[in-house]
């Protein structure tokens, strides 16, 4: 190759991507798509070109147009969709929207990554999966912590027997965003029990873990609590529950659910327990698990997510118990995953995103990187199916629903 030819990849035609959606998780995805040729190599990757970025709220729009260098910031959606030179699109905006923004960005024939949960009604998420199961684009839903090496490095030793038969797991989404009664009122606080806490956090916790232990077989014990029941509307944006200005004068009502639990019991016969709360006083954003065998116990913490807790049978008599294990090159994604990837330096939130980003990127140019799928559509709606399952539970009392 002469100094002055170009590589093969920039030969290649583009992909354009878009971003719905510039609140919390919307910069996120806006600067996933911006890492995503930085990881694992870029042979195969053709230059990605960061096209627009939508917000309703100009000023988000704008922002993050500006912070992650894309070219165009709109505020109408029907933009993105329009579009001729768009390829894949982010939606990332209130769990309402997702429905009517995909459809549209579907049969517009762009590929969708849809955050989670996949919409806010179990009706809506069951039409998605039929729209998906009909299309020719490559769609997905956002479960990000299945992409966080720690995460994935207990799934992988449960995969391998290195903890006996799974027996218990025990789940806990703890989140102090809603503890101030003055955080003003907003989408995460409308719609029925069950898509408060639960769908905001408790899909997260119950993806990892089915990711984790497999199917989840029936739930019982759920119950809700809303632990302040108004709120005051915000006058402006909103982003990650957090408004802008508050309007003293009006207030209200929240409708769904600050804390949730349940129990489950998963297809293997393992029994666990999940807890969520938006409303955890000094956490910020806690999500932890622990997983227990006949022969062993993994632990995660995302406070101290540059480790795993490990303990098994493999210690010498006399020097058994829990080990830190510092993430490493052995865990999945970690080689490669960023531009220092030697054990000890541990990885975020923030990368799972960009990691999410290229195994979606490699389904919609048919490449096999050894990455997991992003989860389907179907899947959303079935993690949607067992948040339903929880309300169900909770409102007749505890009864056990079985989910087959
Ligand atoms: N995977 C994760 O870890 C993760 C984390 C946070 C949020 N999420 C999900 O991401 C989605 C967004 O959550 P968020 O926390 O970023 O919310 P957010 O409230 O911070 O941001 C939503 C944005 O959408 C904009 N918006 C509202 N209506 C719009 C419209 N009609 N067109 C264009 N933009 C519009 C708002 O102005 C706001 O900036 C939700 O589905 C949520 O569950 C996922």
């Amino acid at each position: 190759m002469s100094a002055l030819s170009q590589p093969a990849t920039s030969q290649r035609h583009p992909l354009s991507v878009a971003v719905i959606g510039a609140g919390m998780a919307g910069r996120t995805h806006a600067n996933a798509w911006r890492q995503v040729g930085t990881v694992f190599g870029s042979e195969g990757i053709p230059p990605i070109r960061l096209a627009a970025i939508c917000d309703s709220y100009e000023p988000f729009a704008r922002s993050a147009r500006d912070s992650y260098g894309y070219e165009r910031a709109v505020t109408d959606w029907h933009d993105i969709v329009d579009a001729d030179d768009i390829d894949v699109v982010s939606v990332v905006v209130s769990n309402a929207l997702h429905r009517q923004v995909a459809e549209d960005l579907v049969r517009a024939g762009k590929h969708v990554l849809c955050e989670k949960p996949l919409s806010d009604s179990l009706e809506n998420a069951r039409a998605m999966a039929e729209l998906e199961a009909n299309s020719q684009v490559v769609t997905g839903v956002g479960f990000s912590y299945r992409r966080h090496p720690s995460v994935a490095a207990i799934a992988e030793l449960v995969r391998q027997g290195r903890l006996g038969d799974v027996t218990t797991f025990s789940g806990r989404y703890w989140c102090g965003y809603g503890v101030d009664p003055t955080v003003p009122m907003a989408w995460r606080y409308r719609g029925p029990q069950g898509s408060g806490a639960l769908g905001d956090l408790g899909s997260h916790i119950i993806d990892v873990a089915e990711f984790v232990c497999g199917p989840i077989r029936s739930v019982r014990g759920g119950a809700f609590a809303t632990i302040i029941d108004k709120r005051p509307p915000a006058l402006e944006g909103v982003a990650g529950g957090r408004g802008m200005t508050v309007s003293a004068q009006a207030i209200e009502t929240v409708e769904n659910d600050d804390i949730a639990v349940f129990n489950m019991t998963f297809e293997s016969g393992a029994i666990g327990t999940i807890v969520v709360s938006r409303v955890a006083f000094g956490l910020p954003n806690s999500m932890e698990f622990d997983v227990f065998g006949t022969q062993g116990r993994a632990s995660f913490d995302l406070a101290r997510s540059g480790e795993i807790i490990v303990d098994d049978t493999s210690t010498p008599e006399g020097f058994s118990g829990p080990r830190q294990v510092l993430s490493n090159p052995t865990f999945p994604y970690y080689k490669g995953g960023s531009s220092m990837d030697f054990a000890g330096v541990g990885s975020t939130q923030i990368e799972q995103f960009t990691y999410q980003a290229r195994a979606f990127l490699d389904q919609v140019l048919g490449l096999d990187e050894g990455f997991p799928l992003v989860p389907s559509f179907a899947h959303g709606y079935r993690t949607m199916c067992i948040a339903d399952a929880v309300a169900r539970s909770a409102a007749a009392g505890g009864k056990t629903i079985d989910l087959t």
